[in-house]
């Protein structure tokens, strides 16, 4: 199969499509017929040189989320089939033609979602939704501030704690960034650059303060 190697870490010039041998299956895992694969910032500092390494026995290569089918599962698995198309929370692997990943880190695609799309879903919704729901326990009464609204984790953070009933802030480091949280649902959006957000916060909740992320 095809996949993207780093010839040595730096900008993206050093990226470099290689052929390399198809992964092997475990039996708790699946084989992904990559459609697509999202880009974190996670990869951007594993290019440079700048991100922890791999858990060992995880793929070499790049890419931590992913679309695509299921190509074979392994003996342990009754979750897939052969032919489901899913999305998956990698280890490593995704910037490649097949990976192999843990059944458990697979999800189905959402009704409405593209297989395209659905790439870039797992790295945020598992990050916002272990840590701002099952760690924060965020409640639908509860205001919450979202700093760096405009990141891929922020994007997400403000939609599914506005869709959860909850009143949302953010910071973020321009005006257009502020204007993009805005038409996601965020409720108030404060420059970091121009204004004090402790002191916004304290204003806009009545000194009570928030649930920071
Ligand atoms: N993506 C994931 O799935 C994931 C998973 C686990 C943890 N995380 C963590 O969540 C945080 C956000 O990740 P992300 O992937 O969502 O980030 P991202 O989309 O790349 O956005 C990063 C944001 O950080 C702000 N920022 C501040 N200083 C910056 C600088 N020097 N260079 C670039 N951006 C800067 C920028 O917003 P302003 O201009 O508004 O400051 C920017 O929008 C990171 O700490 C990451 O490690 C992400």
């Amino acid at each position: 199969m095809k996949t993207i190697v780093i010839s040595a870490p730096g900008g993206p010039e050093v990226l470099h499509l290689l052929e390399v041998e198809d992964p092997e299956i475990q039996d708790d895992e699946v084989l992904i017929k990559v459609a697509a694969a999202a880009l974190n910032r996670a990869d951007t500092f594993r290019r440079k040189g700048l991100h922890t390494p791999p858990p060992a026995g995880s793929s070499p290569y790049l890419g931590i989320e992913c679309s695509g089918t299921i190509l074979a599962v392994g003996k342990k698995v009754s979750r897939w089939k052969i032919g489901d198309q899913v999305c998956a929370l990698l280890n490593g692997g995704g910037y490649s033609e097949k990976v192999a990943v843990p059944a458990g880190q697979v999800l189905p695609i959402p009704p409405g979602v593209s297989l395209e799309d659905a790439a870039s879903l797992p790295e945020v919704a598992c990050t916002v939704w272990s840590t701002v729901f099952m760690i924060g326990r965020l409640s639908p009464a509860e205001t919450f501030l979202v700093h760096g609204g405009s990141s891929g984790i922020g994007t997400f953070a403000i939609q599914i704690a506005k869709y959860r009933g909850a009143r949302v802030f953010v910071t973020a480091g321009n005006d257009e960034k502020l204007a993009a949280c805005k038409n996601l649902g965020a409720d108030v959006g404060i420059n970091y650059k121009t204004e004090d957000f402790v002191a916004r916060v304290k204003e806009e909740t009545d000194g009570k303060g928030l649930l920071q992320f």
